[in-house]
């Protein structure tokens, strides 16, 4: 009977059998949490959005926090909301607005462009046609306006929001929730006390050129520049560099200048 049951035969029949059992278990586990997974996903980037903006409060709902924020889609090419037959388009596509992937949509080659050379300076490669921006308004006026910002620092891209004051103009704040650059290098973009200094700095100089920039070294208090140069990273020029170009990329003609100047005009 031992002799059976040590029989190459037997062993074969047990470990595919153990495969098949672990393997079930495995891919059950997989589907039935993948509703968890999207919904905490979505839940982590609703924490980025207000968090960007300064609004996070730790400890409270955030489906609740959220109900604040007014999610609308723009058509990066007119630089104005998408259309209801470009939403009911997005939608049949795969991107409804109550989920909406940027990321993958700027990997879909029906929905974004390759960018080349100068084109490129944030190294992203394809710009999607459309991004989801986000809207808070207060006494019937608006707020803050957070857009969603990506770009290569040293070793990977960087995913984030900016955040703005409702003139289209003032940084309200500025937040990473995805890259690998080093930590204590890099990987201080995440420093509270770096992303504070971003808070109050304008978008463009005197003349209406984008002039948000981040500078090696420290800003001299008092100069002509000082309301549009952050701190550079020390030990960290190259992320600094890239954080710099993404931010100026979004904010400028390919990204989102269309649409804020369209609120500069008009308001929401
Ligand atoms: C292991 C290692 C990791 C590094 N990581 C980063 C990084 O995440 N971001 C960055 O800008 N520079 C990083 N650097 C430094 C860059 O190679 C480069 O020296 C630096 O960006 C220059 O900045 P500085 O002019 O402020 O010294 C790293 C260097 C080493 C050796």
């Amino acid at each position: 009977m031992s002799a059976n049951n040590d029989s190459i035969q037997r062993t074969i029949l047990v470990a595919v059998l153990l495969c098949l059992v672990c393997s079930i278990f495995v891919s059950g586990a997989a589907v039935s949490l993948k509703p968890l997974q999207v919904k905490n996903k979505l839940e982590d980037k609703k924490k980025n959005i207000l968090s960007a903006a300064g609004l996070l409060v730790e400890g409270k709902s955030i489906a609740e926090q959220f109900e604040q924020v007014t999610t609308r889609i723009v058509n990066l090419e007119t630089g104005v909301y998408a259309t209801d037959v470009e939403l009911s388009e997005l939608a049949a596509a795969g991107y409804p607005l109550a989920t909406f992937d940027q990321r993958r949509l700027a990997k879909d080659s029906g929905y974004s462009a390759k960018l080349s050379g100068k084109e490129d300076p944030a190294s992203i490669k394809r710009l999607e046609k459309f991004a989801a921006v986000f809207l808070i308004e207060e006494d019937g006026a608006l707020d803050k306006i957070i857009l969603p910002v990506h770009g290569y620092g040293l070793w990977s891209t960087l995913y984030g929001f900016i955040a703005l004051q409702g003139d289209a103009e003032t940084i309200a704040g500025l937040g990473f929730y995805s890259h690998t650059e080093t930590p204590g290098l890099g990987g201080e973009v995440d420093n509270p006390s770096w992303k504070a200094l971003w808070v109050g700095k304008k978008i463009h100089d005197a003349s209406g050129s984008i002039a948000i920039d981040v500078i090696k070294g420290h800003v001299i208090a008092g100069s002509k520049k000082e309301a549009n140069q952050v701190d550079g990273l020390s030990g960290a020029t190259l992320t600094s560099k890239g954080v710099s170009n993404l931010v100026r990329f979004w904010l400028g003609e390919k990204g989102f200048a269309g649409f804020l100047n369209g609120i500069k005009g008009q308001g929401v």
